[in-house]
């Protein structure tokens, strides 16, 4: 099946109560059963839920996976990930990882006995000198939230079977169009499903996808045990956007190249950070294991100061000052104080992400008024 109608037809069925095309949402937290212990599948909501079941089998379905398994949001799902672990095991995350991913591993689990090692993932080989008997996970993303860092996923899966680890990957900014880990030899895909999967800034939500099923099971337990479960109503809001998935991504990707290409050649715009540029430092890897550069990037000023950023970023009309990315409309944000402000300054500066960095969520609106916008705030 090609792309496209993948992405309409993944996972869902008629309902088979009556043949409704749309799966219903089953809102419901429990199920009437025959005699004790007789049931239909389905016996609490926690557990199983009918539209959530057929979301699942969505994911499953465009990531190329065997097992979906959706979760309340983003965090919940990566939080899943590592409550995997045990103490005394080790992590290699990247170095330059969006910020609420950081203060989780940091803040919660550090307390936990579980120790992380921040890498930088851009030379994936280097990945090797952070590896002993006790690595147990390794977590990428790419390209990284916002820098736009890409980490090789075949070179880092690789390494990961060698030292037994397990291999996630935050595939939030490609989405399942550009990029498919499990086919590069990842065990698990996370999404923040908030962002790319749902497309229209009304859902928070976040999914697990994986091959193998003892790990679908250790995660499924994590998940019903733990109880971060989305509710049917999102389940089906996200069920309807993974069905345009396809041709939202295409006009991201139309309107991030030419909106690059313009702040490249504004003069007044300092460095951009895009993978779609020849000269990306890992353009050549990102041309390998994507289908295309997709809709987010960075950008620093030639005028370094904080208040000449401050007032772009609050001068846009149609590119809405805002946290989050990836839905049909155009966002812009300040990493420094919103996304990203719970990773320690000395950290971010060392790391590349600057007080004045702008990251932008290009939408699908018509690019000559994305761009028009952008002049009036650029000046
Ligand atoms: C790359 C990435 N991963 C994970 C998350 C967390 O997802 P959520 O906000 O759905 O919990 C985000 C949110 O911005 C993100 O950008």
């Amino acid at each position: 099946m090609k792309l496209g109608t993948k992405f309409i037809h993944a996972g869902v069925e008629p309902d088979p109560t009556t043949g409704a095309i749309m799966t219903p949402i089953y809102q419901t937290s429990t199920y009437v059963q025959a005699a004790p212990g007789q049931n239909k599948g389905y016996e609490y909501a926690r557990s199983q839920n009918p539209t959530r079941t057929a979301l699942e089998a969505a994911f499953a379905a465009i990531e190329n996976g065997n097992f979906g398994l959706a979760f309340s949001s983003g965090v919940a799902a990566t939080d899943a990930v590592i409550k995997l672990l045990q103490p005394g095991d080790e992590v290699i995350a990247g170095n330059d990882m969006y910020g609420g991913t950081y203060r989780m591993f940091t803040k919660i689990f550090t307390k936990f006995g579980i120790k992380f090692h921040y890498v930088n993932m851009q030379d994936a080989d280097s990945i090797r000198q952070y590896v002993n008997s006790n690595t147990k996970l390794i977590w990428i993303e790419t390209p990284t939230n916002p820098l736009m860092n890409i980490t090789d996923i075949a070179v880092v899966a690789a390494i990961a079977k060698e030292s037994k680890a397990l291999l996630c990957v935050d595939n939030t900014f490609a989405s399942p169009y550009l990029q498919n880990p499990l086919d590069l030899g990842a065990d698990i895909v996370m999404h923040s499903v908030t962002k790319y999967l749902g497309g229209h800034s009304d859902v928070i939500q976040g999914c697990l996808v994986m091959n193998d099923k003892e790990l679908r099971e250790q995660l499924y337990f994590i998940q019903k045990s733990c109880g971060a479960v989305p509710g049917p109503q999102d389940c089906f809001l996200v069920l309807r956007g993974i069905k345009t998935l396809h041709v939202r991504m295409q006009r991201h990707c139309e309107n991030g190249e030419k909106i690059a290409h313009y702040l490249r050649n504004h003069p007044k715009v300092g460095k951009v950070y895009w993978c779609g540029f020849e000269d990306h430092p890992n353009h050549e890897i990102a041309k390998k294991q994507m289908r295309g550069f997709g809709g987010m990037m960075s950008f620093t000023l030639k005028d370094e100061s904080v208040d000449v950023a401050k007032k772009v970023l609050s001068s846009t009309k149609l590119f809405a000052l805002a946290e989050s990315l990836g839905g049909v409309e155009s966002l812009i944000n300040h990493p420094a104080s919103m996304t990203h402000a719970s990773i320690p300054r000395e950290e971010r500066i060392k790391n590349g992400l600057t007080d004045t960095l702008i990251r932008l969520s290009v939408g699908i609106e018509d690019v000559e008024d994305l761009i028009e916008d952008l002049e009036m705030a650029i000046g």
